[in-house]
């Protein structure tokens, strides 16, 4: 077996900042809206990434990552979502693509990472099918400009949030509540990757979805938790690897014909893990998450704990029997953990002064040796990102919840390596041979 590829990730509008004249996107417009993002927060500064992307790297160095998975702002580069190309806008990610290349660091850039060009949210956003065919030609320009120095592609990342908290809950951005405009936002992003994936002709594309083990806390709620698990997993798995979705899904005309396109489109398969739903009775807080899931009726999700800053569970075994799913649906397909962490309070220092997340390291420990295991049993797990290399903007969390292996100073940019860089780098150099 070869050995586990072993780096990190981040995404656009998380770290980047509005700089270089960004065009705005529907997370613009959302963190806009009062009540919308926990601390009022927006992403214009984030981690100033658009300017400090050097140190960036020299981080990425200094862990011995094997690979950096970022994600390519689409309205960066075109700014009204069709039409004009920004070539400035390009050139950042092209300096980018050289820096990791020249520090023996595998670009893996996400297409689309959750920031839709308002314009495109004006003319019907993800439920227009027009859409995803705007999402293929922005692909094809990316794909002209990076795809001589990067083979590995995503298109999306985590469409099922980009569908259900996007139109279905509306916790993210637009802030839509209609699921009849969530499964169709779905719909369009399957259909986008695959029209993506022939848009970029000699690259490996694959697209990236949170999976969950989804458990039924009784067998009264087994009926709730085979849709939870149809419209988390099901969905994505059944359309990628047999062109069908399961029956929690509302039958559409030229459904069909579309995912004669989706079937087979992945040429890899990215997992971003980080808890299960317990699927139990509804609680006086569950209307949130009742709307995340159309069709499911009246449940509640219960962690338990101990939990992360967001009220996760810590489960290092669902990720390897996620993984083992992956790996049983899409027989032959790599897969890549491209997203893997958890936010902690960060408020033990070491003498130096430096965090000393133990919690954190932990958690990447146990769901390191979880990929491990299924590996073993035959999953062809070839990467492990960690989320993530910055302390950065957590959407509607604003600034509030600290998911990054390297602490960042609010107020000067300042990066500073947690305990948990420093372990993860350690563990890096003993896996090379
Ligand atoms: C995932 C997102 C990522 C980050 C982590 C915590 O859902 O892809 O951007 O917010 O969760």
């Amino acid at each position: 077996m070869e050995r586990l590829k072993i780096g990190a990730a981040t995404a656009a509008y998380q770290v980047e900042g509005a700089g270089g004249g960004r065009a705005p996107s529907i997370w613009d417009t959302f963190a806009a809206v009062p009540g919308a993002v926990l601390d009022g927060s927006n992403g214009d500064v984030a981690c100033d990434s658009y300017h400090r992307w050097a140190e960036d790297v020299d981080l990425l160095a200094g862990l011995g990552a094997d690979a950096y998975r970022f994600s390519v702002s689409w309205p960066r580069v075109q700014p009204a979502g069709s039409g004009a190309v920004s070539t400035g806008g390009l050139d950042y990610y092209d300096r980018l693509v050289d820096a990791l290349l020249a520090r023996g660091i595998t670009p893996m850039p996400t297409l689309y990472h959750w920031d839709l060009p308002q314009p495109l949210q004006d003319a019907g956003g993800w439920p227009a099918r027009d859409t995803a065919l705007r999402f293929a030609d922005y692909a094809a320009a990316v794909h002209a400009r990076l795809g001589d120095r990067v083979v590995r592609f995503a298109t999306m990342n985590e469409p099922w949030c980009s569908a259900f908290l996007g139109y279905a809950s509306g916790v993210h951005a637009p802030g839509v509540q209609d699921p009849v405009a969530a499964f169709r936002a779905a719909h369009h992003l399957l259909l986008g990757h695959a029209l993506g994936a022939q848009a970029m002709p000699g690259a490996q594309t694959g697209i990236v979805c949170n999976l969950y083990p989804v458990l039924a806390e009784a067998p009264e709620f087994e009926p709730a938790a085979r849709v939870v698990d149809g419209i988390q997993n099901g969905l994505w798995l059944d359309a990628l690897a047999h062109g069908r979705y399961p029956d929690v899904v509302p039958p559409e005309d030229g459904h069909a014909e579309d995912l004669a396109l989706v079937r087979g489109s992945a040429a890899w398969f990215g997992v971003n893990y980080y808890t299960n739903h317990r699927i139990g009775p509804a609680k006086p807080d569950s209307e949130l998450d009742q709307l995340m899931f159309p069709g499911a009726g009246e449940f509640g999700l219960h962690p338990r704990g101990p939990l992360t800053t967001m009220g996760w569970e810590v489960v290092p075994d669902g990720l390897a029997e996620v993984l083992g799913r992956v790996a049983a649906t899409l027989p032959g397909v790599p897969i890549w953990v491209t997203e893997n962490g958890s936010a902690y309070p960060d408020a033990v220092r070491s003498g130096d002064g430096a965090v000393d997340d133990q919690d954190r390291t932990a958690y990447l420990r146990d769901h390191l040796a979880a990929v491990e295991r299924a590996r073993a049993a035959g999953a062809p797990v070839e990467g492990y990102l960690a989320w993530t290399l910055l302390d950065n903007y957590e959407w509607a969390w604003g600034y509030t919840q600290r998911f990054g292996i390297v602490e960042v100073d609010r107020a000067t940019q300042d990066r500073r390596p947690k305990a948990s860089y420093h372990w993860l780098a350690r563990h890096i150099a003993a896996s090379r041979p």
